[in-house]
């Protein structure tokens, strides 16, 4: 038995059921035993390559019941595994686009979660550009419209999943206003990065119940500038992600943030994020008020913010969001 090494709040829980148990580990695998004073991680299988065939069928056994973890280093890896072992599964299985859709969603929550709340490096978002992928897959062939995917996704408001809700909209949205597969693929990459500036910004603000000062207003309208900071500085995302971060808060009458930009000189990709970003935050709900139903929040985005949004794209929104989904 080999203990492991470093403090606890280093290993991060992972879902063994997404591996492929085929594959050959890239990272080691511990599993938790309570100590009196900190809970300490005992190696549960090596990526040695002598221990190939011993682990393997360590895997296959049973489904686990355990709870299993990594060490940090190896998360990036460890979502480059779960990612290829999704594509697989997404392909090869029979199961209901939502059941696949839903286990993406899983995937991507556990990558957002980690560069949001555990403060992991940009760099693990890396591998967004792959997940996204793996939402096009699901989505393929429109049987899950958004109310498939309203089931699936998290009802409260956290950052992290609001990202992967408005990624997941906007590319629902493209897809059907039939815009071309490159575009829909820009757009979920956007929408799960359009608040990546969020991260820098201390939570006793984002969270905050009461009215923000002015202060504090202008360190959230921040996160624009930020975001686009943090997306040019990995370098692997183009001019329209990145005007998607920078202009979600533009408002089509003028008046919004940071630019001020007004109409079509705001991007297209940033137009049809704003609308995504204020319905999911509309039917989510937050310890201080209750999440809206669809029809409540469309009526809010057209009665009280109309002047907000693309008039021709929030028709096109409302009318895609009604019952026929
Ligand atoms: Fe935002
Ligand atoms: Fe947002």
């Amino acid at each position: 038995m080999i203990d492991s090494e470093g403090s606890a709040d280093q290993y991060h829980p992972i879902d063994i059921n997404i591996l492929d148990k085929n594959s050959n580990l890239a990272f080691n695998i511990f599993s938790k035993v309570q100590g009196a004073s900190e809970d300490r991680y005992i190696l549960y299988a090596s990526k040695e390559p002598r221990y190939r065939d011993k682990v393997r069928e360590l895997l296959q056994s049973s489904e686990l019941m355990e709870e299993l973890y990594i060490h940090e280093e190896d998360l990036v890896l460890y979502f480059e595994h779960a990612t290829d072992s999704l594509r697989e599964y997404i392909i090869n299985s029979t199961a209901s686009p939502e059941k696949k859709m839903a286990k993406v969603y899983d995937l991507s929550r556990d990558v957002t979660h980690q560069f949001f709340e555990a403060n992991s490096s940009p760099e693990i978002l890396r591998g967004s550009g792959q997940v996204v992928e793996l939402m096009e897959k699901c989505l393929d062939n429109n049987e899950l419209g958004f109310h498939g995917l309203t089931r699936i996704m998290e009802k409260d408001y956290y950052t992290y999943t609001h990202s992967i809700n408005v990624g997941l909209y906007c590319m629902t949205f493209a897809l059907k206003i039939g815009m071309p597969a490159d575009e829909v693929h820009e757009l979920g990459l956007g929408g799960m990065l359009h608040d990546v500036g969020k991260s820098g910004i201390p939570k006793e603000i984002i969270n905050k119940k009461g009215a923000l000062t002015d202060e504090e207003f202008e360190t959230i309208k921040s996160h624009t500038n930020n975001g686009v900071e943090v997306i040019r500085e990995l370098g692997c995302y183009g001019e329209k992600v990145i005007q998607m971060v920078g202009q979600h808060h533009e408002k089509y009458n003028g008046g919004g943030y940071h630019q001020g930009l007004i109409g079509e000189d705001i991007s297209l990709f940033a137009r049809i994020c704003k609308l995504t970003d204020v319905y999911d935050a509309l039917t989510t709900r937050r310890s201080y008020k209750k999440s809206l139903k669809a029809i409540e929040a469309l009526t809010i985005m057209k009665s009280k913010m109309g002047n907000e949004f693309d008039p021709k794209l929030l028709n096109s929104f409302i009318r895609m969001m009604g019952p026929e989904g």
